[in-house]
């Protein structure tokens, strides 16, 4: 099966990076496919742990990795990625980036932070690292490209047609100071030394590597609930975490992609605003965090915490289509005598539903129908096997994949990179 998408099942956070750490030792090539410095991938290597933004988890294992026109790339934080990877010894020669991903401009930062404030009570909760608006200005074609950057003349030009809209926009709008064309254009032209190694055609890439029989990883970003057209929207992000997404974002056809593998945690964090059914009312949402150390890794914000959303779940199987799941963090719940799981949503006109509302005033008034499992209450780090966890954490893994009607492959049980179970 050469070409596997690993895609975030829930709201993102599922430990996906770890999953396509492990899986990528055993890949050719690793892809990202959209969003940007948003993701907060961290991945435990013996004492090393990695905090990646931009590039793609495969490069940890230094497998060849690229990032697809699909993503959205500050070039600072690319370059500091790439620094990083020299300075741990790996050759960031693995990593190709695609000249068709859009670059985000200091206004895009300014504006996601601009807008969040002037959102107030609605605001969305987004990473302010300017997502939203540089993709905004790539629908309405205004965006800037990896490859303008390697040409000064087309920069400035392209960088004066933003900058006329945007100034106006910041100064009158948001009541912010606008940008001076000279200084960005001459921090961003200075940035063309350090990208133009890594610029390549993406598409022809993957297309040869998938005509090899090499095996190739399509890893998500965020996930499917965060997702701009399937997701909780407004309270998504600005592209499609989905697994379709990785045939757009990289420039290969649907055809190619042979898996889906849905990443999950064992229970629920959400990030951000917006509806959350499976949430967890009383403390023990702050045991939960505190044992799952859900804090945010690009942020450092609280993740809200609840219980598992089979609801959610089966909604992100059809989606992405996926084939298998990994379960994570399974391990997080062994404190917990009594293990409740959203099996069905109760909505305001009395009736019960195991799908996912398509309108989003269900979904908003969505309370849980709780099925409660028993907790198993002992540590798995004896477990090096599935056969090996204690029976009440088997039984809960099982249910999870009868009740979706999907295989669980893999089941995470520590933060180190061996403790997933196959
Ligand atoms: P944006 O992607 O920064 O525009 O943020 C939009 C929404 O997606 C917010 O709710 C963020 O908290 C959420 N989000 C973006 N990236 C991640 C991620 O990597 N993990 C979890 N949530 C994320």
């Amino acid at each position: 099966m050469p070409a596997t998408v690993v895609v975030g099942a829930q709201w993102g956070d599922e430990g996906k990076g770890k999953i396509v750490d492990l899986l990528a030792q055993q890949s050719d090539v690793v892809c990202r496919y959209q969003g940007g410095p948003n993701a907060g991938h961290t991945i435990i290597v013996g004492d090393e742990t990695w905090k990646l933004r931009q590039m793609p988890s495969g490069v940890v294992s230094g497998t060849t990795s690229v990032i697809g026109a699909g993503c959205v790339v500050d070039p600072q934080v690319f370059v500091d990625e790439v620094d990083l990877l020299i300075e741990r010894g790996i050759d960031p020669a693995i990593v190709t980036l695609s000249g068709n991903a859009h670059l985000i401009m200091p206004w895009h930062v300014t504006i996601d932070q601009a807008s969040e404030r002037r959102l107030g009570n609605l605001q969305i909760g987004t990473t302010r690292r300017g997502i939203g608006p540089a993709y905004a200005d790539k629908a309405s074609r205004i965006g800037i490209r990896v490859q303008d950057v390697l040409d000064p003349k087309i920069l400035r030009q392209k960088i004066e047609i933003a900058l006329a809209e945007k100034n106006l926009w910041l100064e009158r709008i948001y009541e912010v100071e606008g940008f001076d064309l000279e200084e960005v254009w001459a921090r961003y032209a200075g940035f063309a030394e350090r990208l133009a190694p890594f610029v390549g055609d993406v598409s022809l890439l993957v297309d040869r590597a998938l005509r090899d029989g090499q095996r190739v990883l399509f890893e998500g970003a965020q996930a499917t609930m965060l997702d701009l057209d399937h997701g909780t929207y407004p309270f998504v992000t600005s592209s499609n975490p989905v697994a379709s997404g990785a045939a757009t974002g990289i420039g290969i056809g649907p055809t190619r992609i042979d898996r889906v593998l849905g990443v999950s945690k064992a229970y629920v964090t959400r990030v951000g605003e917006g509806p959350f059914p499976s949430e967890i009312e009383g403390p023990d949402q702050e045991r939960l965090r505190e044992l799952g150390g859900e804090f945010g890794t690009v942020t450092g914000r609280n993740r809200r915490c609840g219980w598992l959303d089979l609801v959610a779940l089966r909604y992100a199987v059809r989606v992405n289509g996926i084939t298998s799941l990994a379960l994570t963090k399974l391990d997080v719940l062994s404190a917990f005598a009594e293990l409740p799981v959203c099996v069905r949503y109760r909505l305001r006109d009395g009736s019960e539903t195991e799908h996912f509302p398509a309108h989003q005033s269900d979904f908003h008034r969505a309370r849980p129908v709780w099925e409660v499992k028993a907790g198993w209450q002992q540590g798995l780090d004896g477990a090096s096997t599935v056969a090996d966890l204690p029976r009440a954490a088997r039984e809960y893994v099982e249910f999870v994949a009868s009740e979706l009607e999907v295989p669980i492959e893999l089941v995470g049980v520590g933060a180190d990179r061996d403790r997933v179970l196959a």
